[in-house]
């Protein structure tokens, strides 16, 4: 199974040039038309994870209207449409050719009218300062934002929470509204949404990866949704990255009102060694064991949206 070698060294040209840290490298709709076959539905992927749960806990008011900022080719304000519902999208980008090619697939240029949610993706790392876009997403009543899994990211988009606290709640990913406890840790806030498994059953796609260097297995992510005047659910805790397993035990890094700690589940005598899968588990807390593992929310297998080419 073959892919198209051009559009392969297009996005190894994308690639490159995010790694690199260059803002806006789109050099024409083919590179756009590129992303949006492979690369958006990997960012699809998590804002499905998270908009899934975030309709399930039912915390966000009802979306009419969104501001996909920093739009590319507008997977952001897309899944808000797939997953709650039909939503007129208005996009905002530095790059007119990813404005003209979302406007092209049914979004119409923002010019500044109110909106009832502000999406996020992907953008932060590009951002030299992101006050401008603080400012906006201030005046929003519901601001939600996906962003790569890695530390330096993740702990920008803390930086974006505790910036927010001021005038909005956050309900996820977490669960509390108080100051942050990884802003200053070791560790960082970043979570795991699963590729569905055709897609990694899929020859197109294994080659793509293969090509362009991505591991298909997984999609890590940091995220924040926040709601002016929402409320957090209370006592439970948030299970954050992956599990890790050892003899006897498994260790989850979980977050909650009570901090960042470490809850050990053991499996001897025949307990399942994963009670909480890899995913987005918001979990039961008892002390630093695990007690009853109820997963509040069930992790989902996502689909790609296509694009409304
Ligand atoms: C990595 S792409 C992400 C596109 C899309 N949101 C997604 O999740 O696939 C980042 C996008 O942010 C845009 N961008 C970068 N800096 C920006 C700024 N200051 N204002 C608006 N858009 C910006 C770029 O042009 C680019 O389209």
């Amino acid at each position: 199974m073959t892919v198209d070698p051009e559009e392969m060294a297009r996005l190894i040209f994308l690639r490159r040039a995010f790694l690199a840290g260059d803002v806006s490298p789109w050099r024409d709709e083919a590179d756009l038309a590129a992303y949006d076959t492979w690369v958006a539905p990997r960012h699809g992927w998590r804002w499905r994870a998270i908009l899934e749960e975030l309709r399930a806990r039912r915390v966000l008011p009802p979306l009419r209207t969104v501001l996909d900022y920093g739009c590319g080719t507008g997977i952001a304000g897309r899944s808000v449409g797939a997953v709650l519902g039909p939503v007129t999208r208005h996009v905002v980008d530095r790059s007119k050719l990813a404005v003209d090619f979302t406007v092209k697939r049914g979004a119409l240029p923002w010019d500044g009218q109110a909106v009832d949610a502000l999406v996020v993706g992907h953008v932060l790392p590009e951002l030299k300062d992101p006050s401008a876009l603080l400012a906006l997403a201030a005046t929003v009543p519901v601001v939600l934002w996906v962003e790569p899994g890695d530390a330096r990211t993740s702990r920008a988009l803390v930086a974006v929470r505790e910036a927010l606290r001021a005038t909005h709640t956050p309900v996820g990913p977490c669960t509390h509204a108080g100051p942050c406890p990884l802003a200053d840790a070791r560790d960082w806030c970043h979570h795991i949404a699963q590729p569905p498994p055709e897609i990694r059953a899929d020859p197109r796609w294994q080659a793509m990866a293969r090509t362009v260097g991505i591991d298909l297995r997984a999609a890590p992510f940091s995220w924040l949704a926040l709601v002016r005047g929402g409320t957090v659910d209370s006592g439970i805790s948030r299970i954050l990255g992956r599990p890790r397993s050892e003899k006897g035990r498994t260790l989850y890094d979980v977050c909650s009102d009570e901090g960042h700690r470490v809850a050990t589940h053991r499996w001897r005598d025949g307990a399942s060694r994963h009670p909480a899968p890899p995913g987005r588990y918001l979990i039961g807390w008892s002390g630093d064991r695990v007690g009853t593992m109820t997963p509040v929310i069930q992790p989902t297998t996502p689909r790609v949206e296509p694009s409304e080419a």
